[in-house]
């Protein structure tokens, strides 16, 4: 019988009893309602390094999704998964800085088209003599992002092909034997329309840069969702005006080069963030001076974007039955890593900060919520603490999809030599 969960979507204590803390938990209905957002673009292409589970990525696909891959081994997950390389629209495109050894034997074996982000790789694949069709990730001259962990374009980003180079790349494509047939650009203009337009523009230019061939143009990632709640919260994207714009560049670049030009986009966050929760339990509650901490089961080691970005997170606190607390009071939430930096309330430079949160005792709950993307991917074995088991809930029902690690697992590749 479904017990009440306050004012979660899905019943926390539930999932702590069967599952454990700490867990993550997506919610595959919200996973299906994003790419169905997005699904006025000719290809929805899920930016698999938000949330790589292959079981989110089988539910991906079923929502008519298709990914990219970043390394070797997000090809094979898309390949496990069933997404088809030689489709019409390629099931998996791989779209990454450099190409390794693993990467490049995978791209010639299956086939896979490789979106270029310097005129090496182009070199790289020929000498192996690899020719499957080829796109070119822009670096337009300008990023746009708040640090220079985020920011995607300009001078100091190492993403990309230099767009003066563009024509010299394109051209040395051709000259080793390439389809060139696509230009993409992942600069993150978010809601900022206004810088949007400045990207349509220069994938515009690129486009006449690029000459014969362009058959596909990408808009890439970074449609923003809001992490804060309530009175804070930024408007959700207006996600037909941001069509709009590339629909209408798309259409200007059709006109120039005299065919039809497929538009696609790339989120990894969109689609996944707000599907996702971490849930946690509150192992001890401390007091300094005036300040309150809660001290979880769940560090940095799971969710790192509050200490690598110093990002929000929405965060709620319950009892051990999943009901809402009352009250409020300013609390530190921290992990249980041996690092000062292990801290959920924290902003960007690492200064911490309080959130307020209800009183809470040890072993009450605590979420850390729109955790989907950039949170399980990102997790790490760091104090040898195993990865958390990950759950999807569909239609109401848990669905264990990666087991908790054991720490045996941690130690397995491990060798003591003779000393
Ligand atoms: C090439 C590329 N495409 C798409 C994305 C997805 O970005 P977001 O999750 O902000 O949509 C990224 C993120 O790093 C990226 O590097």
């Amino acid at each position: 019988m479904e017990r009440p969960h306050g004012s979660l979507p899905f019943d926390a204590a539930r999932l702590a009893d069967e599952f454990g803390t700490p867990c993550w938990l997506y919610r595959r209905s919200v996973i299906e309602r994003r790419i169905a957002e997005v699904s006025c673009f000719d290809a929805v292409r899920f930016a698999q390094k938000a949330c790589s589970n292959l079981a989110v990525l089988a539910v991906a696909k079923k929502a008519g999704a298709v990914v990219d891959a970043v390394s070797a081994g997000e090809v094979v997950r898309a390949l496990r998964v069933g997404f088809d390389p030689k489709a019409p629209v390629p099931g998996v495109v791989y779209t990454a800085d450099i190409l390794d050894d693993a990467a490049l034997d995978l791209i010639g074996r299956h086939g896979v088209p490789v979106n270029v982000g310097s005129a090496d790789m182009l070199e790289q694949l020929a000498e192996r003599g690899i020719r499957v069709p080829i796109t070119v990730r822009v670096n337009p001259g300008f990023g746009h992002g708040h640090s220079s962990k985020v920011n995607t374009g300009g001078e100091l980003s190492k993403h990309g092909v230099w767009h003066e180079q563009l024509p010299a790349v394109v051209a040395r494509g051709r000259e080793l034997g390439f389809d060139m047939c696509g230009l993409h650009m992942h600069i993150g203009s978010g809601s900022d329309f206004e810088h949007l337009s400045q990207v349509c523009a220069a994938m515009e230019r690129a486009a006449a840069d690029f000459g014969p061939g362009l058959r596909t143009i990408s808009a890439g990632g970074g449609l923003p969702v809001s992490y804060r709640k309530g009175a804070e919260a930024t408007p959700r994207i207006d996600v037909a005006a941001y069509y709009g714009l590339w629909d209408a560049s798309r259409k200007r670049i059709e006109s120039l080069v005299g065919h039809p030009v497929s538009l696609e986009v790339e989120p990894g966050r969109y689609l996944v963030a707000e599907s996702g929760y971490l849930v946690t339990s509150i192992r001890a509650v401390k007091k300094q001076g005036k300040n309150v901490f809660y001290l979880l089961d769940a560090g940095f080691t799971d969710l790192v974007r509050p200490s690598f970005y110093g990002a929000y997170h929405h965060i709620t606190v319950h009892g051990r039955d999943g009901s809402d607390l009352p009250g409020s009071q300013p609390v530190i939430v921290a992990g249980p890593l041996c690092e000062s930096g292990d801290v959920f309330t924290q902003e960007e430079g690492g200064f911490v900060t309080t959130r307020d949160l209800p009183p809470a005792k040890t072993g009450d709950l605590l979420v850390l919520h729109d955790a989907g993307a950039y949170g399980a991917a990102m997790s790490s074995n760091y104090n040898s603490r195993p990865l958390a088991a990950e759950v999807l809930e569909d239609g109401g029902v848990f669905k264990e999809i990666r087991r908790r690690q054991t720490l045996e697992e941690i130690f397995r590749l491990e060798r003591i030599p003779e000393l």
